[in-house]
């Protein structure tokens, strides 16, 4: 395990757990957390026994309940932009990390909260998991990606009603909308994402890499350029172990044992 000052990175049986650490702030994103969570995920891309990043918050009150505002509360326009610069960097970074990621989100998702869950592939909420964006709220807009990546996952007319009410939804609200892609029990969630981590562990490292490389890039492209990404991408993988494994075993009526190259 690797113990940051704001965040630790356990790393086990294949599944990096990298949890927010500041539980009496309900673990809000300072300065300090979003470059701690640079180097996390450096060292989890250049790690080839981690195969899934399961990220989340200390506690059971709240994965993240945003940016810190204590911090940002005397900041100026440019030091604001600054601010945000590196928290989208810092996600984006996150977004495309070459392993497939998690949120397990437990309670609270506010602001730069919900947009560390969304910038994650797939998010599994516990029973008391609540979105939203309250940034308006707070006379700024949202800063970390929400106004890109909500639209891009809950379609527009929704992503506006949630940014411009601030309202919270609750989990089964956002499972409902394609937030959250399963809920479960509070006293479950890390079981259950490690679950459905070790799911995506049994099929190979590269295909799950390269499925990620082609869904991210392709909804920045057009239909036929995403197209093409998508054949580049699946004739390259034809060159690899993963893939000899994979077809030999399918013909040989045995289980694959995929081996990352
Ligand atoms: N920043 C700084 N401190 C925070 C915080 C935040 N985002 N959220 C919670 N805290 C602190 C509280 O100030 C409190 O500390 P003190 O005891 O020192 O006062 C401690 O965490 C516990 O919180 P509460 O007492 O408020 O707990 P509660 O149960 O009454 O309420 C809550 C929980 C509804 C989540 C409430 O804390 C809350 O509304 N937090 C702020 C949510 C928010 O507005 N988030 C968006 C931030 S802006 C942003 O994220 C911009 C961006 O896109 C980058």
């Amino acid at each position: 395990m690797t113990t940051y000052n704001t965040l630790t990175l356990e790393k086990n049986e294949g599944i990096g757990i990298l949890t927010i650490n500041r539980p009496k702030m309900l673990n809000a994103l300072n300065q300090e957390v979003l470059e701690e969570l640079s180097f996390a995920l450096d060292e989890v891309e250049t790690d080839f026994s981690i195969r899934v990043l399961i990220v989340t918050g200390s506690g059971t009150k709240a994965f993240v309940a945003g940016a810190d505002i204590k911090e940002m509360k005397e900041k100026n326009a440019v030091e604001g932009r600054i601010f945000s610069s590196l928290g989208n960097a810092v996600f984006s970074k996150l977004e495309q990390l070459r392993q497939p990621t998690i949120a397990a989100v437990n309670g609270f998702a506010l602001g730069g909260g919900c947009e560390l869950a969304l910038a994650c592939d797939i998010r599994i909420g516990a029973e008391n998991a609540k979105f939203g964006q309250p940034e308006v709220g707070l006379g700024i807009v949202p800063g970390f990606g929400g106004t890109q990546r909500l639209p891009r996952l809950v379609g527009i007319g929704k992503a506006k009603e949630l940014i411009y009410t601030g309202a919270n939804v609750a989990a089964e609200e956002a499972y409902r909308i394609g937030l959250l892609n399963k809920v479960v029990a509070v006293e479950a969630l890390l079981e259950e994402t490690k679950t459905m981590a070790k799911k995506i562990m049994r099929n190979s490292p590269l295909g799950t890499e390269g499925s990620k490389k082609a869904i991210n890039q392709g909804m920045q492209m057009g239909l036929q350029q995403g197209l093409v990404l998508e054949s580049e991408i699946f004739g390259a993988l034809f060159a690899t172990e993963d893939q000899k494994e994979g077809m030999a075993a399918f013909v040989e009526k045995r289980k694959a044992q995929f081996e990352n190259k």
